[in-house]
């Protein structure tokens, strides 16, 4: 079974079965009769470089469904299916205008994978509207609903991908939305000056996830037209002193801080300074518009992309002493 159109990264890699798991019934007996390491979960294939042939059957996540759970005042609780597909789950939350995800508008990917890497864009992290999540252990069958705080959520990290990884199979996250908006997001990258462009003075959400799409458009490259998995690599954080010897000999840096001696870089901005942006090696290469996405221009093998990562690795450590970290997984 090929899995070229189950990675967003457009891998031609073979799998020995594929399951497509669409009720919890069939997820229960599935993992009741085998063994879970020989199952490799799939969502959406939008954050993983496959390197190889997967000798394992594919668990394909595909449970769906979402609905209102609770309203209290402003708020509205909705729980989503894992296999949902993430963006067009945010515009239905758009549609029935509840608020809170506009930010997380375009992100590739499902439902029940967006809470292992915590995904964010444009000042929003999936963590700020998390509820909970229920995931079903692979071993045991047990289902367990996690909070927030047991989620560990941080910077594109959760205890999913820690202590608990390859554990569970989320079946479904709940969200706390709102129902009047009173604290939107757009101080972040060029949101505010997209709006203003459209002479967009008091936004509603439905505003900002147009801008946010609008931006993503320009500068993040269509997995259906060209193979990729958004950013690579981890924006790297760094202690105050490194980052002010960096400073002193690139005072255009841009940085965030993330906390009293710690600032976080955009790698991208790194590999671009670094003269890699749009370098291409036979059908893998660094995006011309975002040099923190790799991109297969076509027949790339998973080694080939995992091996330019790793030239710009070196590249990076050599010029900036900054080790970055991939943000895939690469299997
Ligand atoms: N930059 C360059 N050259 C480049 C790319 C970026 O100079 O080739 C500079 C930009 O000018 C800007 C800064 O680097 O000053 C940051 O760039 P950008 O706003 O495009 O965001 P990013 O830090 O590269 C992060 C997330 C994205 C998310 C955007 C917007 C990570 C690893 N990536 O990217 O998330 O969409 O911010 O919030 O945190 C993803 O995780 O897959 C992803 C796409």
């Amino acid at each position: 079974f090929s899995l070229k159109d189950h990675n967003s990264f457009g891998i031609d890699v073979r799998a020995e079965k594929f399951i497509s798991i669409e009720n919890i019934k069939d997820l229960r007996s599935l993992l009741r009769k085998s063994y879970a390491a020989e199952l490799f979960i799939l969502g959406g294939g939008s954050n993983m470089l496959l390197t190889g042939d997967i000798h394992k059957t594919v668990l394909h996540i595909a449970l769906k469904g979402k609905k209102i759970v609770s309203e209290f005042e402003n708020k509205v609780i909705i729980e989503a299916a894992a296999g949902e597909n993430w963006h067009e789950f945010v515009l239905w939350t758009l549609e029935h205008n509840y608020g809170g995800l506009e930010n997380l508008s375009l992100i590739p990917g499902n439902v029940g994978t967006a809470p292992i890497q915590n995904i964010g864009a444009y000042g929003v992290e999936l963590k700020d509207t998390f509820v909970s999540c229920k995931a079903m252990n692979v071993q045991t069958l047990e289902e367990k609903e996690f909070s927030l705080e047991e989620c560990e959520f941080s910077y594109r990290n959760s205890i999913f991908k820690n202590q608990l990884k390859g554990q569970y199979i989320i079946t479904s996250v709940k969200f706390r939305l709102t129902k009047e908006h009173h604290h939107l997001q757009i101080d972040y990258g060029s949101i505010r000056s997209e709006l203003n462009e459209k002479g967009i003075s008091s936004p509603k959400i439905h505003d900002i996830s147009e801008a946010v799409i609008a931006i993503r458009r320009s500068k993040l490259p269509n997995p259906q037209e060209l193979g990729n998995s958004g950013s690579f690599f981890k924006n790297p954080i760094i202690k105050k002193s490194q980052f002010e010897d960096l400073k002193a000999e690139f005072p255009e840096i841009p940085s965030y801080e993330v906390s009293d001696n710690e600032i976080k870089v955009p790698a991208g901005w790194l590999i671009d300074k670094a003269g890699l942006k749009g370098y291409r090696d036979g059908d893998a290469g660094v995006h011309k518009n975002q040099a923190l996405v790799l991109v297969n221009y076509g027949q790339a093998t998973g080694a080939e992309i995992l091996a330019l990562s790793r030239k710009i690795q070196r590249t990076i450590k050599d010029k900036f002493k900054i080790d970055l970290e991939a943000e895939v997984n690469i299997i």
